[in-house]
């Protein structure tokens, strides 16, 4: 049986969210390293528009792409991912790398729970931090936005490497879980084996 699991307006925020996060990572990365990285193999007449282009949509799809869809997710899935005690078990068991079987977890288990709040802290840091870099002119000390660029760009390499692991597991790390991020469904088999709790609850739901 189908299990529906993530809504249309849902699944339009991941990929609007997502898609931002890694245009900003990529041009981010091309705006640290692409003078070293790129300009012995492109040239500097090549890599000046590049860095431009970069440079230009990264200030721009931040505030207007990145900050909005962050917002929403906290808005939309902040008390679903709240701590609870099964999710210390979930963590004790290392989500299944140990044992014979899955640990119990509600609709999201403890390891989505800590992307989510890494996403959440670290991404109203690098926002707020990108804020101030995009409007030099709001910040009340030179220092500060020295301290800003530093902030911005830990808490990016922070996130995109957390990115990276959820993008792995989201992926091909879990079958049957990017079903459910893509057409909205999910198998009633990998909701047993991954959110047993959850699945329970939908039960007791359609029988009352
Ligand atoms: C592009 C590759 C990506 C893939 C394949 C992917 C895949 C997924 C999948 C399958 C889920 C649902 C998991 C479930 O049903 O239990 C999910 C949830 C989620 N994804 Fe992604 N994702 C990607 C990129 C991103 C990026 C870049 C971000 C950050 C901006 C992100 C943020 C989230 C969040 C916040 C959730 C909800 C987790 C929760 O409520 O705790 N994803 N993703």
């Amino acid at each position: 049986m189908r299990l529906p699991r993530w809504s249309l307006p849902d699944r339009t925020l991941h990929w609007v969210t997502a898609l931002a996060f890694l245009w900003l990572a990529l041009t981010g990365l091309l705006l640290l390293f692409g003078r070293a990285a790129l300009i012995p193999y492109v040239g500097h007449e090549n890599f000046s528009p590049l860095a431009q282009a970069a440079k230009l949509t990264h200030n721009y799809v931040g505030p207007f792409v990145f900050l909005p869809g962050l917002l929403l997710m906290i808005a939309r899935w902040a008390r679903h991912n709240l701590p609870t005690r099964v999710d210390v078990a979930w963590f004790k068991a290392f989500g299944g790398m140990i044992g014979d079987r899955h640990p119990s977890a509600g609709r999201i288990n403890g390891g989505e729970k800590a992307w989510f709040w890494l996403l959440t802290l670290a991404g109203i840091a690098v926002c707020a931090s990108g804020f101030l870099l995009d409007f030099p002119f709001l910040a009340p000390f030179r220092e500060t936005l020295q301290s800003a660029h530093l902030v911005h760009v830990t808490t990016a390499l922070l996130l995109s490497a957390g990115a990276l692991g959820h993008i792995y597991i989201g992926s091909i790390g879990t079958e049957g879980a990017l079903e459910g991020m893509t057409t909205g469904e999910v198998d009633e088999t990998w909701a047993r084996q991954h959110h047993d709790l959850w699945l329970a609850e939908l039960r007791e739901a359609r029988k009352t």
